[in-house]
């Protein structure tokens, strides 16, 4: 198996690997499904079985992580950066970079707000957002998908969800920017590290002020839910809130995008499946699961081991940093039949990885479900959307995250009755 790996050169950095990662996945899962990525200081774990046994075991595979997930600032403008850090609130680990106990401590205290009954009220105010956003989508001629719905979208129902109010949508969009820009990602230009850090800056004033304000004078949102103690009397503090608003807005934003634009992108050339969304509204949920395996808008997360081990026959060391990719994990054959294609009765199709598992499962995964499942409906009432064929589908620089940058459609009738 190692020397066979010593065959393959991955450089997960590389457009052409962010653009399609599938061919080499499969060789990876095939040859060296635990792979040390040269030149990086990670591997590459892309089987459904290892990456299962990892997430089983937050003790040994901890979420702390200190390499790999951030590219550091270049050391012309490190000064800069830590000049405009000092000004905002400390950096407080979030769910998604805490271990337990503390994990588990905020995971109790922010979960209140995410349960499915929680969620409940939110069915009528995202089909509200949608609707008003299909309804604006021109109905003759082009458009990018991303700027009109996939993007709008969720950053809207995020904002009615902690009652932020709608004047901030834009700099919402800002923010998530800044905080996603450095992740995963290749060194970025030093200007635009300024840039980003003095957006993150901005936002957490602008934060703290709301904050501050649900504390007086609360209201039926989620942040208003989050200042309050709960029932053993424990809060959160202003920075572990401003914080963990921030992951919300990284963790829901642009993967709820990359999943809108994955669907379209994905369903081109099954018109039969936007007649099934007109015709039977109740199947939208299927073609949404199958479209979160395919899709992985989080192509993966790393984790760091705690202890010496070993892991699918590679030993590794106390401190070695795993990337385990959901993306790999998805299309694996071993665990679904033909994965590559879209089958919306496919049985297990729930299994997937696309939101993880065990401990730091997503915790928006209702919410996320139920803003592509509506999407998905109101816009097959107006019609299907074709793919403007002929132009290059650009992929985000990065691969913690995959999905298209921009995609250009337009709204075709729904003809041709089966
Ligand atoms: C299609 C959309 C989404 C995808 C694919 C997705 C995927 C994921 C994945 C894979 C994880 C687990 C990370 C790990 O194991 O390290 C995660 C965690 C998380 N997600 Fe999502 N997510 C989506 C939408 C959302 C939304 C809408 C929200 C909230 C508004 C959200 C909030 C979170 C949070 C807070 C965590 C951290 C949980 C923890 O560490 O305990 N996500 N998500």
């Amino acid at each position: 198996m190692v020397e066979s790996a010593a065959l393959l050169t991955v450089d997960p950095y590389s457009r052409a690997f962010q653009r399609d990662p599938f061919s080499t996945y499969a060789a990876l899962r095939a040859q060296a499904p635990v792979y040390q990525v040269p030149g990086a200081e990670f591997h590459i774990v892309s089987s459904m079985a290892l990456i299962r046994e990892v997430l089983a075991d937050p003790t040994t595979y901890a979420n702390s992580v200190t390499r790999g997930r951030r590219t550091p600032p270049p050391p012309e403008v490190a000064d800069e950066v830590e000049r405009i850090r000092a000004q905002g609130v400390p950096y407080v680990p979030t769910l998604n970079g805490s271990d337990p106990p503390d994990h588990a401590r905020m995971r109790r205290l922010v979960s209140r707000a995410f349960t499915p009954r929680a969620l409940e009220w939110m069915d009528p105010v995202v089909t509200q957002i949608a609707v008003e956003l299909v309804e604006l989508l021109p109905r003759a001629g082009t458009f990018d998908f991303i700027d009109t719905l996939a993007r709008p979208l969720p950053i809207y129902a995020i904002c009615r969800i902690l009652g932020l109010p709608p004047g901030l949508r834009d700099d919402i969009a800002r923010w998530s920017d800044a905080a996603t820009a450095s992740l995963a990602a290749a060194p970025m230009d030093p200007q635009r590290w300024i840039q980003t850090e003095e957006a993150t800056l901005d936002y957490q004033r602008a934060i703290l002020a709301v904050i501050a304000e649900r504390r007086s004078a609360p209201g039926d949102d989620v942040l208003s839910l989050l200042v309050q103690p709960d029932e053993t009397g424990e809060t959160l503090s202003d920075a572990e809130l401003a914080w963990f608003v921030r992951e919300l807005l990284v963790a829901g934003n642009e993967t709820t995008t990359k999943l809108l634009a994955d669907l379209v992108l994905r369903m081109d050339d099954r018109p039969e499946l936007w007649r099934l969304l007109r015709d039977r509204p109740g199947r939208a949920a299927d073609i949404v699961e199958e479209g979160l395996r395919l899709a992985s808008p989080v192509h993966g997360m790393f984790r760091r081991v705690t202890r010496d081990t070993v892991l699918g026959g590679v030993p590794l060391e106390r401190d070695a940093t795993l990337f385990l990719s959901f993306l790999s994990a998805n299309r694996d054959e071993d665990h679904f039949d033909d994965a590559d294609a879209l089958d919306i009765d496919r049985p297990n199709t729930r299994s997937h990885l696309s939101f993880g598992r065990g401990i730091h499962v997503c915790l928006g995964a209702s919410l996320a479900r139920k803003e592509a499942t509506i999407c998905l409906v109101e816009l097959a009432r107006v019609g299907m959307l074709r793919v403007e064929k002929g132009l290059p589908l650009e992929f985000a620089p990065t691969f913690l995250l995959r999905g298209v940058t921009g995609l250009q459609v337009r709204i075709d009738g729904l003809v041709g009755e089966g």
